[in-house]
């Protein structure tokens, strides 16, 4: 029977980090993982260029039922550390926005880099190989795998969450933190574009495709970037970022032209160019298509100065204050996340271990930890993997 000193089941972001840092430190390591390949979201992510950190990573940056159980993992790895890494493998990347940090050339070299440290640190991969089952022994733990057995002083747990499951996302690691008696948190698809019924969908239909620069907000919480209209319904950053927060039965509220006082600026243009037909002024600041479907809606159809201030405030409030009940999301298929997993509480926040359970550790997506849309959620991959790294 093979033993190790550490068994990573996982060779995802979190998993291969971990795995490195466990190798550094001597430890004899194999990770598993029943896909054909390693790191396979990491070579779909980013659309191909892997968003690989986010420069302003902050814990409030991250979802939890325990907003504080990122903080030490995230002071302990930062994303200057990872950027450190990516240098000495001298892979060129640029900032896109708002402290986003994508390769230049392919997500690919991300994956190269991960699995050449796993060698450089004399880790072992074994790939389509499947768990059967996971065992407490005295020592540590031993897994099944169809036939051959492995023994394990330590288990990190990296399967990460339930998104996308034609990727191989399975709900395997909440399954082991119930056998062994840890709780998991309510999972449920984030980061995932938001759907609307059918007759609303009717109206929107002529702008599919149509994309603006929006502030989107449920309760308090507001996003401040592009917006995409869709066939189902809303999607693009702005959308994604809302939709962790938003929860069924609750409307999204939708500033298409933020910082601009539509109310104002119809009245001015009734007063100086009061022969422009409301669409021709709307589409001075929300796309032409958008401009034209919103004086329709509201019965604009003349010029500006025929639109008494009743009409006016109806037009801005579509516009500034669009409020809209989606009726979900487009759940795993399309989540980039899952928000919830193992519970923070069962897990200590320096190490990532199992509080009740030696030797056991949960890293990565599936712990109840979820960043926002922007590099944040490789970077706590990378934060909680070091971090478990250094105490497997
Ligand atoms: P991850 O999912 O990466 O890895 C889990 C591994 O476990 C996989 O290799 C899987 O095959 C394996 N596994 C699962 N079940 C198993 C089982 N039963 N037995 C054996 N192995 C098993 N984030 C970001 O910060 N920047 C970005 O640009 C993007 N872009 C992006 C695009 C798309 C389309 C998606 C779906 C997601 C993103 N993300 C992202 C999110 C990011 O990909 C995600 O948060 C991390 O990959 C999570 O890393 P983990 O290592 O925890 O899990």
């Amino acid at each position: 029977m093979d033993q190790y000193d550490v068994v990573v089941i996982g060779a995802g972001a979190a998993g291969m980090m971990c795995a490195i840092e466990a190798g550094k430190r001597g430890r004899k390591v194999l990770v598993l993982d029943h896909a054909k390949a390693p790191g396979e979201k990491i070579r779909i992510s980013g659309g191909g260029r892997c968003n690989f950190t986010n420069i302003h990573s902050a814990p409030e940056n991250f979802i939890s039922a325990n907003p504080r159980f990122c903080i030490s993992a995230l002071r302990r790895y930062r994303p200057a550390d990872f950027i450190a890494l990516v240098d000495r493998h001298r892979i060129a990347w640029h900032e896109k926005t708002l402290g986003q940090l994508f390769c230049d050339d392919s997500a690919r070299q991300i994956i190269d880099m991960l699995l050449a440290e796993m060698r450089a640190h004399g880790v072992q991969l074994r790939l389509q190989t499947t768990v059967d089952g996971v065992e407490k022994t005295d020592g540590g733990f031993r897994l099944s795998m169809g036939g051959p057995q492995v023994v394990a002083a330590n288990l990190v747990i990296a399967t990460g969450g339930k998104s996308i499951p034609k990727m191989g996302a399975t709900g395997f690691g909440y399954d082991i933190a119930r056998q062994f008696g840890l709780p998991v948190t309510e999972t449920r698809p984030a980061l995932a574009p938001l759907t609307f019924e059918v007759g609303l969908l009717e109206r929107l239909k002529p702008l599919a495709g149509v994309a603006v620069d929006a502030r989107v907000a449920s309760g308090k919480r507001a996003f401040d970037e592009a917006m995409l209209f869709t066939h189902r319904g809303l999607s693009g950053p702005a959308v994604l970022q809302i939709s962790s927060y938003w929860r069924e039965g609750g409307e999204i509220e939708v500033d298409m032209a933020p910082g601009v006082d539509v109310f104002e600026t119809l009245r001015r243009a009734r007063a100086e160019h009061g022969r422009q037909a409301v669409a021709t002024v709307l589409s001075q600041f929300v796309p032409r298509r958008l401009a034209q479907l919103i004086a329709d809606t509201e019965g604009a159809t003349g010029n500006v100065a025929d639109a008494p201030d009743k009409l006016l405030r109806r037009i801005a409030t579509a516009v500034n204050a669009w409020r809209v009940k989606p009726v979900g999301s487009e759940g795993y298929r399309t989540a980039e996340v899952t928000l919830g997993g193992v519970d923070t509480e069962a897990l200590d926040s320096r190490t990532m271990a199992a509080k009740a359970v030696p030797g056991l550790y949960f890293i990565g997506e599936v712990v109840d930890v979820t960043g926002w849309l922007g590099g944040y959620n490789f970077q706590w991959a990378w934060a909680s993997g070091w971090s478990a790294g250094q105490a497997v």
